[in-house]
């Protein structure tokens, strides 16, 4: 298959369509937390912040959406706007339902041309790999009940649809373009990733100051327990599984996967440093001790 013909669009616009699931935030199986998980789940304070960009990113993939001349394309990208729009749904039902003190911030909208969706998508490959990090983390060291992990598997694996979709559409358009050259699309790829970078940096000044120290000690122990090297081996190894998922004839993003890779490798190749590895042993046995606990 040819980058930038009908049947490259047909195959990333219809595997995208295709794989849409029909669901509602408040009809998914929500688990009931005990008092230890919930402590965890208010603990983490980023939920103001995620539900805004959810939000805000619903608006934004919707109004682009409304530009788009092709048919097939407009009709996947308003797909990805309505999936956006539920996340933003399902953050709030997160919340309510388990009682976290989690302010609305209000998150100005970003104007909805091509160069706009082009930071936002570029932004949502560097998000969605750490996110998938994060997530595979939260699994190893048992942080939630699997009942609860499983439905933000399933966000994840929407975000990982998105990326795909977006990278194979971007690429669709820079052949068309006659642009398709890989170094001048490698810098641009990059370019957009330091806009996407910035742009998040700047709404994170909306951002409540995020504590450096948890406000739950036992999970303030696990989170530093995570050396950089675990933190890049689980989002790289999640980052493998979700794109095993989606047709191996489709393009996947690279850039974040590459990066993480050169760095692993860097961080290979460093001395081993007595506090992190004194830091490791103690987080170690606080993540050992949980998991013989939750076992019991
Ligand atoms: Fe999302
Ligand atoms: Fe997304």
């Amino acid at each position: 298959m040819r980058v930038g013909t009908p049947q490259h669009r047909e195959l990333f616009c219809r595997t995208f369509i295709d794989t849409h699931a029909a669901f509602e935030p408040a009809e998914l199986p929500w688990p009931r937390l005990d008092a230890l998980h919930l402590a965890r789940l208010r603990a983490f304070p980023f939920w103001s912040y995620a539900r805004s960009i959810e939000q805000r990113a619903g608006r934004m993939v919707t109004a682009f959406a409304r530009t788009l001349d092709d048919p097939q394309i407009r009709e996947a990208v308003a797909l990805q706007g309505v999936e956006e729009t539920r996340h933003g749904r399902l953050m709030s039902f997160v919340v309510d339902h388990y009682g976290i003190d989690a302010p609305l911030i209000p998150i100005g909208d970003p104007p909805a041309d091509k160069d706009d969706f082009c930071i936002f998508g570029f932004g949502e490959c560097t998000d969605s790999f750490v996110g998938f990090g994060a997530f595979a983390i939260a699994r190893e060291k048992r942080l939630f009940p699997e009942s609860f992990l499983s439905i933000f598997e399933n966000v994840l694996w929407e975000e990982a649809r998105h990326i795909a979709f977006f990278v194979n559409w971007w690429r669709y358009e820079e052949a068309r373009a006659g642009r398709d050259t890989m170094g001048l699309r490698t810098i641009k790829a990059l370019k957009y990733h330091v806009r996407a970078t910035l742009g998040t940096a700047q709404g994170a000044t909306q951002m409540p100051t995020i504590p450096t120290k948890l406000d739950d000690p036992e999970l303030d122990a696990i989170v530093k327990s995570v050396t950089p090297a675990m933190f890049l081996e689980a989002a790289l190894a999640e980052n493998r599984r979700m794109m095993a998922r989606l047709d191996p004839h489709l393009l996947k993003p690279t850039v974040m996967p590459v990066l993480a890779t050169l760095l692993l490798a860097g961080i290979r190749m460093l001395p081993p440093r007595a506090e992190t590895a004194a830091a490791n042993t103690a987080g170690g046995q606080s993540a050992d001790a949980i998991r013989r606990r939750d076992a019991a």
